[in-house]
């Protein structure tokens, strides 16, 4: 394969004459550009340059050979040229980023899910930060996932004895050593260069299980090779319109030993995610290109891509012909929905508003679980279905509170991507332990010595439906209304 110096892929710079650097390989994308799915203006930004770092967490890694001929390769980057550098030379978001990787705090620093979080704000690059952190519109939901665990208050028991504490349980028929698992959730490579197989390791290494999401950054097959033999995986499904796609995949996986399919149910339409589009916006393609109109509205809607919006319950059936897995619906949000979830022959669902990322003010999963759990009881499907929740779980005790109120585990998103972008395999295994020690000693405290110990009596939820006793503050319109002052006086914000 040819070698094509720096200096030469910098001068095909232009909409008309375009090429890019992706894995040391030199690409003419002229032709594809007005097709790229994710918009001209981000392929533009990389003209002449080197593209991997922007590629890499958002596509899949058989992405090129799949949808571009093998002409439009022109060789490779020569980087034995010491002008190298000029092709990737480091922008100064990339500088404060290494800054603040360079004095990042220990690890043993680390006491809680929330110290990886604030750790995370300062050392990833802002569309990652803008893409995992933030929520659809007001962000009301999403604040309230966390916040609603704080209206549940604790009814220790003294006198118990706690010398043995066991904290495994099952789910879905595997051994877990506690009622805790990794979530699915896109774009890993965002947050590390390995991506979901940082979060494989950990999981595997700490007994509990991960749930492989669609649209991660690695390959699936790469994600499930990662694994141990006798790791337990779930994969998280996007029914993609092509319904022959999603079979194929299905069926792949199940083959490839995949324990429980997870239905994605809530998001025919991913949510309005609004620091996640700002942060793209503010992604300028060269004036002198003249970009397409067509905005690029960060990375939640170029994935939007991938989903189906007709899916419906009457796909069930066919969901169910297509594979023996356990089929699970994440993103209930309704008794209604919990109860036809059960009478639709599926294995269990996950109540979930999907981190606060869809419809905002979507309730809590804590919230919904006592109701959810009294209407499967009053039909009598509560057996042999197993209800798990995910959004907020930032503490041992809120786990408690969820198996409390019927929870047969919970899943961590966000917390475990924080960890990951941070302090790597380290830093994921380190904040599963910390969950641990913390539901350790809150069934200490609470007189609990097994997961089955764990009841609704222990927990006091008279407060939780009360939505007004911490009523979020609505940032946006607390910005942008003027203050009322005196008459005469100058209202500067
Ligand atoms: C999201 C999708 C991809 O929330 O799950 O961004």
């Amino acid at each position: 394969m040819k070698s094509i110096s720096p200096q030469e892929i910098a001068s095909h710079n232009t909409k008309d004459d375009l090429w890019v650097v992706i894995h040391g390989k030199v690409y003419d994308l002229t032709e594809f550009l007005p097709n790229h799915p994710g918009g001209q203006k981000i392929i533009l930004k990389y003209a002449g340059q080197d593209a991997t770092d922007a590629f890499e967490p958002i596509h899949p890694p058989d992405i090129i050979t799949r949808y571009l001929s093998p002409e439009v390769c022109m060789g490779k980057l020569d980087i034995t040229d010491s002008a190298g550098v000029m092709v990737k030379k480091e922008s100064e978001a990339d500088k404060q980023v290494r800054l603040a990787r360079e004095n990042m705090p220990s690890l043993d620093e680390m006491y809680n899910a929330f110290d990886f979080e604030s750790v995370a704000k300062t050392v990833l690059k802002p569309e990652a930060w803008a893409y995992y952190s933030s929520g659809s519109d007001d962000e009301i939901s999403m604040r309230e996932n966390h916040n609603a665990f704080h209206r549940i208050w604790l009814r220790p028991r003294v006198m118990i004895n706690v010398k043995q504490l066991d904290l495994s349980t099952d789910m879905l028929g595997t051994k877990v050593s506690m009622p805790l698992y990794i979530t699915g959730t896109a774009l890993g490579k965002l947050g590390h260069k390995e991506g979901e197989l940082v979060l494989t390791r950990a999981a595997g290494q700490k007994n509990i299980i991960q749930m492989i999401p669609t649209l991660a950054s690695c390959s699936f097959d790469e994600i499930v090779d990662m694994a141990q033999p006798s790791q337990t995986q779930w994969l998280q499904l996007y029914v993609n319109s092509d319904r022959s796609i999603t079979q194929k995949f299905v069926q792949h996986a199940e083959k490839r030993g995949i324990k429980g399919l997870f239905i994605t149910v809530d998001a025919p339409q991913l949510g309005r995610r609004e620091k996640d589009m700002r942060v793209k916006y503010s992604d300028k393609a060269p004036e002198e290109m003249n970009e397409d109109a067509n905005r690029n509205e960060g990375a939640a809607r170029y994935i939007s891509t991938f989903i189906d919006p007709s899916l419906n319950w009457d796909d069930l059936d066919w969901l169910k012909g297509i594979t023996k897995m356990p089929i699970m619906l994440k993103g209930i949000q309704t008794p209604e929905d919990a109860v036809l979830a059960a009478k639709h022959g599926c294995s269990g669902i996950v109540i979930s508003n999907h981190g606060g990322r869809q419809l905002d003010f979507a309730p809590s999963a804590i919230e919904l679980l006592p109701e959810i759990m009294d209407a499967l009881r009053a039909e009598g499907l509560d057996k042999q279905f197993e209800v798990y929740i995910d959004g907020g779980i930032r503490r041992g005790s809120d786990i408690f509170k969820a198996i409390a109120l019927g929870a047969k585990g919970v899943g961590i998103g966000r917390p475990a991507l924080f960890a990951m972008s941070t302090y790597g395999d380290e830093g994921v295994k380190k904040l599963i332990q910390l969950f641990y020690d913390e539901l350790v000693m809150c069934m200490r405290l609470m007189g609990a010595p097994t997961i089955k110990h764990i009841t609704r009596d222990m927990v006091d939820i008279r407060n939780l439906k009360d939505h007004f006793v911490q009523s979020p503050l609505d940032y946006l319109g607390h910005h942008a209304y003027e203050q009322m002052l005196p008459r005469g006086r100058i209202n500067k914000l």
